[in-house]
């Protein structure tokens, strides 16, 4: 088959407008509804290939490039959402931020991924654990209702640099208000900030003394995420998804590693899932 100036087949693809764009942090963070294909299937947790045309040198034309971003919006709306970093000097991210209503982008066909609930076949309590723009792929779960007949606590756990990138922190406060109804909360929202102390206002913070300068593996190492939650990880009740920065992920997956959870292997359903986003 044939490609055309996206770099893959007419079939493989089809052209999307933006519809709105929400910024979080100027020149950092923002977030993008496009418009959806009716064929296009996905379940949370997935991500979509999305194109552009990216400027060339002054000589060479805008050649296609083509990156995953996790689907943010619910499984059955008629617009798929997007979050997005942008990385200084990046290829892609910035041309994607600098989008506006109108604008065109192309969408593959198919939807991708394996962080999905589908993972787990049983399991007590959720941990949803991100840096950055892992975060990207819980909202959709945290938006479809079939999460919240699954769990009976979930964790979500969203590690930035400042406390200025908790995006989605108002939504998913909402999140936490109408899901509390039993003596904890099935939801848990625990932000951890690494180059600013988190300020403790942004969430019902328990414990504002231990609101300081983390990373999410130091807190796990310390003990004190678990206390920040009050909940233990247990490998025979809690499910964990680490999504985000790959280093994070390493880092995370060999701590958890040796308190009993693992991915899933053929013929053994795995307590832990994971995705690195480069
Ligand atoms: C499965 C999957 C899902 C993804 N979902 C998302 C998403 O929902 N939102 C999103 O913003 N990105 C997501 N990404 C990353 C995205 O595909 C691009 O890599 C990113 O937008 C940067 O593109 P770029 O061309 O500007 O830079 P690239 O050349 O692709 O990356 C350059 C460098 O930027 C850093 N980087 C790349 N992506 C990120 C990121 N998301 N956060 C922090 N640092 C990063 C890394 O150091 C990387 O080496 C996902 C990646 C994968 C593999
Ligand atoms: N976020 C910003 O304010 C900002 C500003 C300008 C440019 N950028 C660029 O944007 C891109 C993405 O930045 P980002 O902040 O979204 O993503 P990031 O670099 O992945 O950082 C997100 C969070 O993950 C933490 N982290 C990193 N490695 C970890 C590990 N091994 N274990 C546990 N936690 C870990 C970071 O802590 P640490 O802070 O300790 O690393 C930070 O809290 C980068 O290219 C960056 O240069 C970001």
């Amino acid at each position: 088959m044939s490609q055309d100036s996206t770099g893959l087949p007419g079939a493989r693809y089809t052209s999307q407008t933006v519809l709105d764009k929400v910024v979080w942090v100027p020149g950092q963070l923002c977030s993008l509804r496009v418009t959806r294909d009716p064929d296009y299937r996905f379940t949370p947790g997935q991500f979509a290939r999305i194109g552009l045309p990216i400027a060339g040198g002054a000589e060479s034309g805008p050649t296609p490039e083509w990156r995953a971003y996790s689907m943010v919006s619910r499984a059955d709306e008629d617009a798929l959402e997007f979050y997005s970093v942008v990385v200084p000097d990046g290829k892609f991210s910035p041309a994607l931020a600098s989008l506006v209503p109108g604008d065109t982008l192309w969408v593959d066909k198919t939807a991708f991924g394996f962080l999905t609930l589908e993972r787990f076949v049983d399991g007590e309590d959720l941990w949803l654990i991100a840096t950055g723009t892992g975060l990207s792929a819980y909202l959709s779960m945290l938006r479809d209702p079939a999460t919240w007949q699954r769990f009976s606590r979930i964790v979500l756990v969203h590690g930035v640099r400042h406390s200025g990138e908790l995006a989605y922190r108002a939504e998913l406060l909402d999140l936490v208000a109408r899901h509390s109804g039993g003596p904890s909360g099935l939801l848990t929202y625990l932000p951890v900030t690494s180059r600013e102390a988190t300020n403790p206002f942004l969430f019902n913070a328990l414990r504002p003394d231990l609101l300081s300068p983390a990373r999410i593996t130091s807190l796990l190492d310390s003990g004190e995420l678990e206390e920040r939650v009050g909940l233990t990880l247990d490998g025979a009740r809690s499910r964990v998804m680490l999504c985000g920065n790959p280093a994070m992920v390493t880092d995370l997956r060999a701590m958890l590693g040796t308190r009993g959870f693992a991915a899933g292997r053929r013929g053994a359903a795995g307590n832990l899932a994971v995705e690195n986003y480069w």
